[in-house]
């Protein structure tokens, strides 16, 4: 089986380094290339974190690109009071020896798309969607050649994580995911209603210690940290692992199950900015344009996700 090329446009944050361990664990899936955005962290952090953890891994070879620093239209919104102030706290790991990629990120993804054969590549987006978008708008036709779109943002019936309508991802930059949103690119969306279901439970952190390996510490060291918040948050077992979630759809599709419909973002909106308005019910008569997941077998997410991680 050829292995499925993809793009990680990230900004690390604990669970997109999870997501990013996951991939370059997984034979199914080659990584062209890491593209880092601001969001969790602000650009220089999240291009560094991006190489920390694939030092981790022990993979000097995967590009890591720098993108956008801040968003479409707006001020950039951090959430260190959820990651911590290098975005990555919970475990002290050494800076990173490998140098970023030349480039700018959205000039990466532009060439590969344009280099690859076409519906050959998948975007993996798990942070705010300004790189991707400024893509799309530098070069309108790579657009059509991206096999698909599976991105972990938004929320319906579990409303919003940073304000009461709005998940982060799709917060921070609106105008960027609108975009996305109507391009037309298949999209499977991964939404606080699901990755608030794969938490970290003690028994779960444990098993990734319990691997005994420097990433399986890793693991259980940055869930150890950011769970906190989601506890006293949510009073909740543990933390949401969202991000991980994309990587595992790819490699397991039937963890997950979720409606293809209409989904529109909120740019304007005075409480409900970043809102994604997920016509779950089918009421709108607008056109569908992505599969909105609902649901994960989370013993299987975090059975596969263990095994994974075991690997490196
Ligand atoms: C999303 O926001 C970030 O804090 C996480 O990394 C995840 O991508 C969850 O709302
Ligand atoms: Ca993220």
């Amino acid at each position: 089986m050829r292995a499925r090329k993809i793009i990680i446009d990230t900004d690390p944050g604990q669970d997109d380094a999870v997501a990013i361990l996951l991939a370059l664990a997984s034979p199914e899936i080659e990584v062209l290339g890491l593209t880092a955005v601001a969001g969790n962290v602000p650009l220089e952090l999240t291009a560094r974190n991006a190489r920390i953890v694939c030092e981790l891994a022990g993979r000097r070879d995967v590009r890591v690109f720098a993108g956008c620093d801040a968003p479409l239209t707006r001020k950039l919104v951090t959430a260190e009071y959820v990651h911590g102030k290098t975005g990555l706290d919970g475990i002290a790991l050494p800076d990173p020896t490998m140098p970023l990629a030349d480039g700018h990120a959205v000039d990466f993804l532009i060439e590969t798309l344009r280099e690859e054969a076409p519906g050959t590549v998948t975007l993996c987006p798990i942070g705010p969607l300004t790189n991707i978008a400024t893509a799309f708008r530098k070069a309108p036709d790579i657009v059509p050649r991206i096999a698909e779109i599976v991105m972990m943002g938004g929320a319906y019936f579990e409303v919003g994580n940073v304000t009461p309508a709005a998940e982060f991802n799709i917060y921070v930059d609106p105008e960027a995911a609108d975009i996305v949103f109507k391009s037309g690119v298949p999209l499977v969306v991964m939404p606080l209603d699901v990755t608030h279901k794969a938490l970290t439970t003690r028994a779960r952190v444990e098993a990734f210690r319990g691997l005994g390996t420097a990433a399986g510490h890793a693991v259980a060291s940055w869930t150890d940290f950011f769970e906190r918040f989601d506890m006293a948050k949510y009073g909740s077992e543990g933390a949401p692992l969202h991000d991980p979630c994309t990587i595992a759809y790819l490699l397991d599709p039937d963890l997950f199950s979720g409606r293809h419909i209409n989904v529109e973002i909120e740019t304007d909106g005075r409480f409900t900015a970043g809102m994604t308005v997920a016509d779950w019910w089918r009421v709108s008569g607008r056109a569908e344009n992505a599969m909105f997941m609902g649901d994960v077998d989370a013993d299987g997410f975090f059975a596969l996700l263990t095994e994974r991680i075991g690997r490196l």
